[in-house]
């Protein structure tokens, strides 16, 4: 039997496990959405329950893609999928809500968030119908994406902010700025950190250097980078992962350890912030 996969406690209290499946993409050509759900049907068998989507994504295609892997098998899925800025008024996130809750063929979303904040975003407005929805069993936790420490902290100060659950951000060894200031933040206020692109969207792996350090240590350069991110405290990660071996290969990456020597080597490839640097996002 495969071992359970670390969990994280929400401040919400749900328990969600710290590697998840991404699914950005997923859905947007017929010939691969057999291999896609097999792919996610495969992570929960591995307890990787934790599955990330929006309603941007391929604008519901990824979210039908993770309704068809989850029909039947709802119970064992924590999921979270996001509303667009755009929609960001109560009737718009009422409505995104329900249009995300059918294509998923479910009656609640485990964790919903706003995806991005543009200039105009009314941050009480979206708090309050959050906080509705919750009352009205829509959805059980909300949280926000792509919110730097000063969003963060203008958020805990409108009047129910602090029922915030996760904060979405890019992160990964090639994107290091939040270790800086957002992940301590989050850590020190008890709100998850959701990595999303752990492998900057592919690219980390085919950095020759880091596929000689996994190489080396008879590892895959995927698993590096998620061991990496899943290392610090409060943090999940949301790899994407489009086929059975990736996902199995993925899930691996939870028993790897590394030595100070290791991290040195990470740090000297990769540099640490050494000062703030704006939250970047894809
Ligand atoms: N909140 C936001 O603004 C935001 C932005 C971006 C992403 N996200 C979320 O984060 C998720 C992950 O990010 P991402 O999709 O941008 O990129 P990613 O997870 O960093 O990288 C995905 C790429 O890595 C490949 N891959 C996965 N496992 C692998 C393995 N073991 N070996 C070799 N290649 C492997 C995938 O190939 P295959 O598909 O062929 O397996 C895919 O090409 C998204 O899917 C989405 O749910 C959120």
């Amino acid at each position: 039997m495969t071992p359970s996969i670390p969990a994280l406690a929400l401040p919400s209290g749900q328990m969600v496990p710290v590697l998840g499946q991404g699914t950005w993409h997923m859905g947007d050509g017929d010939d691969a959405r057999a291999r896609e759900v097999a792919s996610l049907r495969h992570g929960l068998d591995l307890g990787m329950t934790l599955i990330d989507t929006a309603e941007m994504y391929g604008d519901g295609a990824s979210e039908r893609v993770v309704g068809e892997a989850i029909r039947a098998r709802r119970e064992h899925a924590f999921v979270v999928s996001k509303v667009l800025p755009q929609h960001a008024s109560p009737q718009g996130i009422r409505a995104a809500c329900e249009r995300s809750l059918h294509h998923l063929g479910i009656e609640r979303l485990d964790l919903y968030l706003l995806h991005w904040r543009e200039k105009d975003t009314q941050l009480p407005e979206v708090i309050a119908t959050f906080e509705a929805l919750k009352a009205e069993g829509r959805i059980a936790a909300w949280g926000v994406s792509n919110f730097d420490v000063a969003d963060m902290k203008e958020l805990l100060a409108v009047p129910g902010g602090d029922q915030v659950a996760v904060n979405q951000v890019l992160y990964s060894l090639a994107h290091r700025g939040v270790e800086f200031d957002l992940l301590p933040w989050c850590q020190a206020n008890g709100i998850g950190v959701m990595a999303y692109s752990p492998f900057d969207e592919g690219r980390l792996l085919r950095h020759e250097g880091l596929a000689r350090f996994a190489q080396a240590r008879h590892l895959s350069a995927a698993q590096v980078a998620l061991a990496f991110v899943l290392a610090r405290r409060g943090v999940m990660a949301i790899p994407k992962a489009a086929s059975a071996d990736h996902t199995r290969e993925n899930r691996d990456a939870l028993t790897i350890q590394f030595s100070t020597q290791d991290l040195s080597a990470l740090d000297a490839m990769f540099p640490p912030p050494r000062q703030k640097m704006p939250l970047e996002m894809i």
